[in-house]
């Protein structure tokens, strides 16, 4: 049966909107949202943490995947203690299946450094929050948006095809410095929480229905396919050592998939994960590095 979509809604605006366009842009945006919004896990909560976590597991990541994992990451790392306390190899086992592990271990430094320099409370100022790695600028505002309700300028994925779609009809080239002074005009600052939570959702239609308009900014790349990728082979090479350490000439026994993966690339990804400190070889053995 084919999922029931809902229609876009209907705007055509321009590049230098008048404050009544943007009421309009407004009113669609928010009607939209209070018609069809999602219900997603992490709009219950307020609570920093939990908000934190969900940001960085939907960087790079479709939401239907993160719904797979984040509430049981939640129920089994509870908070900013636990997540600075917890051994890495753990944190490992419960990102599998999000991938690009370079966002848990920032997350988890981001605990450290939460519970160690902020006393256990996340700072509510971006500009704080960009100083930790692997928290870029549009993260860092997303957090304090949705955790703080801060009326803060971002933009992501979604968002950029919003504004690009109702703002650049004409199908011409768009880059995000375009966008962020409309973006920066049309916040609902009544609400800046429901209006981002609105633009997500609406973003996130917007390929349903047209091609995505994302692919007329410059900066636009694709994810390159997963399967068969080194990322893919990274990825079960951890997973294998997440249960016992590894002889390296043994790695291509432990599972179908690194079986049939040519010894060239099981040696590229396991140097990759050493040299960014994912893994170590101790007496002649790969593990996951424990002390991270
Ligand atoms: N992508 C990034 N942040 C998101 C959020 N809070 N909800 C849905 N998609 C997102």
């Amino acid at each position: 049966m084919k999922e029931h979509q809902p229609d876009l809604p209907v705007g055509n605006f321009h590049s230098h909107p008048t404050p009544s366009d943007i009421e309009l842009f407004q009113s669609m945006v928010l009607d939209f949202y209070h018609d069809y919004g999602r219900d997603l896990p992490w709009r219950h909560t307020v609570n920093p943490y939990h908000i934190l976590v969900s940001e960085i597991m939907l960087q790079q990541t479709q939401v239907q995947r993160v719904l797979l994992k984040y509430e049981s990451f939640i129920k089994a790392v509870p908070d900013f203690d636990a997540l600075a306390r917890l051994p890495f190899p753990r944190l490992l086992e419960l990102w599998q299946g999000l991938g690009y592990n370079r966002r848990a271990l920032a997350l988890k430094e981001a605990a450290v450094r939460v519970v160690g320099d902020h006393g256990g409370v996340l700072p509510d100022n971006p500009d704080l929050l960009k100083g930790f790695k692997g928290i870029g600028p549009n993260t860092a505002a997303s957090v304090c948006v949705f955790a703080y309700n801060k009326p803060l300028v971002f933009i992501e994925t979604n968002i950029r095809r919003v504004f690009t779609h109702y703002f650049f009809s004409t199908g011409t080239a768009v880059d995000d410095r375009q966008l962020l002074p409309i973006i920066e005009k049309a916040l609902y600052a009544f609400s800046p929480r429901d209006w981002y939570n609105a633009l997500m959702d609406l973003g996130s239609l917007i390929p349903k229905h047209t091609e995505n308009p994302n692919r007329r900014n410059p900066a636009y790349r694709t994810q390159s396919p997963f399967e068969g990728s080194l990322r893919q082979i990274r990825g079960e090479i951890l997973r294998v050592l997440a249960k016992n350490p590894v002889f390296p000439d043994e790695l291509g026994d432990k599972s179908p998939l690194l079986a049939r993966t040519d010894r060239k690339n099981i040696k590229k990804a396991v140097s990759a994960l050493e040299s960014e400190g994912f893994v170590v070889k101790e007496d002649g053995s790969y593990r996951i590095r424990d002390d991270r």
